[in-house]
């Protein structure tokens, strides 16, 4: 190497290193709150209640913290808001673990989402409630009851929560049908629940975000249960129920076994699309409520592993992130060491799942870095009122 080709390549390497520090410094996508920023969303998380210091996905968690204050504007409880957590009997409610939640996320400035007024699946039920006697008017009630649920929690926290999961999985995804709870049983079926829900949250809490939120995804053999969740919008809008947005879940997954993520990705592209297409011709806004990856079908090794996902996760946001339509975008846990994957569907192979942004020693992954690149490649947020 002559002394000229040297000196080039010295100031070449010097050009590109002061470039590379400017972008990083002037870069609106260096966080997933930044990226989403960049399109006028905002990116949040799930989060939970512990002791202080306890080795969980929670605020109390100072590592668990670091990640939510670095990537998140928007947070929601992963379990402290349900029936199970807050309203332990007919006449009692417990929230005692929920309030320090709501405390810190506020004081830190973090918006929040409220997960979920109905659970509208009995296997989610208190037994309480699985098990209550309705007596002699038990449409009155019942309605009694959903009422007092909705009335205190959406007015014991005000507008310090934003939006809503008012209904969470009414459709049963076998039949495409609503699902029979002790509620729909008492009040003469589940639409009038539904609609009973939604009206009591909108008198409430008028500023509020209503979502009704499910797990119709977009993998195989998930036609009926995309297909209930589309006449359960239309029913909604002839009835004139109050729901400004779908909640996608969004636990995407390959579950049969792939080397080739973006191909299976490809084939399911068409149908999700035209899914969100109806959903967004009647009226509703997108939300992604609880994003994560379930890696079932990707080898163990974690190379290929983490690019299956990644390249899984960057096409599916892709999709979801063309519709001026989406809102928020949530990810169910920011880190794998406490994801609901590990106990709910562990993996076959005995291995962690990788379906997190960040893996157990809270270390950046390929998926986070898909995430950024969606976020900071969608279209603009279309303005909206509510
Ligand atoms: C899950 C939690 O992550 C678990 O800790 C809990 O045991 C069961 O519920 N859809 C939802 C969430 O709407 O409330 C679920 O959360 C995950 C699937």
């Amino acid at each position: 190497m002559t002394m000229i080709d040297r000196r080039n390549l010295l100031a070449g390497s010097a050009a590109l290193l002061a470039a590379t520090t400017a972008r990083a410094a002037d870069a609106p996508t260096d966080t997933l709150k930044a990226a989403a920023a960049s399109k006028g969303r905002r990116f949040g998380s799930a989060f939970a209640w512990s002791p202080p210091g306890a080795d969980a996905g929670s605020f109390a968690n100072p590592a668990y913290a670091a990640l939510l204050k670095r990537d998140c504007d928007v947070l929601v409880p992963e379990n402290q808001m349900k029936w199970q957590a807050i309203r332990p009997a007919a006449d009692r409610f417990d929230f005692s673990r929920f309030d320090p939640m709501v405390e810190w996320a506020t004081t830190n400035g973090f918006a929040l989402r409220g997960h979920t007024l109905l659970w509208a699946y009995s296997k989610w039920f208190p037994a309480w409630l699985n098990n209550h006697d309705f007596g002699q008017r038990p449409a009155v009630e019942a309605a009694r009851i959903l009422d007092q649920h909705i009335d205190t929690v959406t007015k014991r926290y005000g507008r310090k929560i934003e939006s809503y999961d008012v209904v969470n999985e009414a459709v049963d995804p076998d039949t495409g049908g609503l699902r029979e709870t002790s509620l729909s049983r008492a009040m003469g079926g589940t639409a009038v629940v539904l609609d009973h829900a939604f009206r009591t949250a909108r008198a409430a809490a008028p500023h509020a975000e209503l979502v009704y939120n499910d797990y119709m995804s977009w993998e195989d053999g998930n036609a009926k249960h995309r297909a209930g969740v589309l006449t359960l919008l239309e029913e909604f809008r002839r009835r004139g129920t109050p729901v400004d947005a779908l909640g996608v879940q969004s636990h995407i997954g390959l579950f049969k076994p792939t080397t080739d993520a973006g191909a299976v990705a490809k084939r399911l592209e068409p149908e999700w699309r035209a899914f969100l297409d109806r959903v967004t011709g009647m009226g509703y806004r997108l939300v992604i409520t609880e994003f994560d990856v379930r890696d079932k079908g990707l080898p163990a090794t974690i190379a290929p592993r983490d690019k299956g996902v990644a390249d899984f996760a960057r096409a599916y946001l892709n999709i979801m992130l063309s519709y001026p339509q989406l809102g928020d975008v949530l990810a169910w846990g920011m880190s794998d060491r406490y994801s609901w994957l590990r106990g709910f569907e562990p993996r076959t192979d005995g291995v962690i799942a990788r379906g997190c942004p960040y893996d157990v020693d809270f270390r950046a992954k390929p998926l986070r870095g898909a995430m950024l690149a969606a976020l900071a490649g969608g279209v603009q947020r279309a303005v909206v009122a509510r």
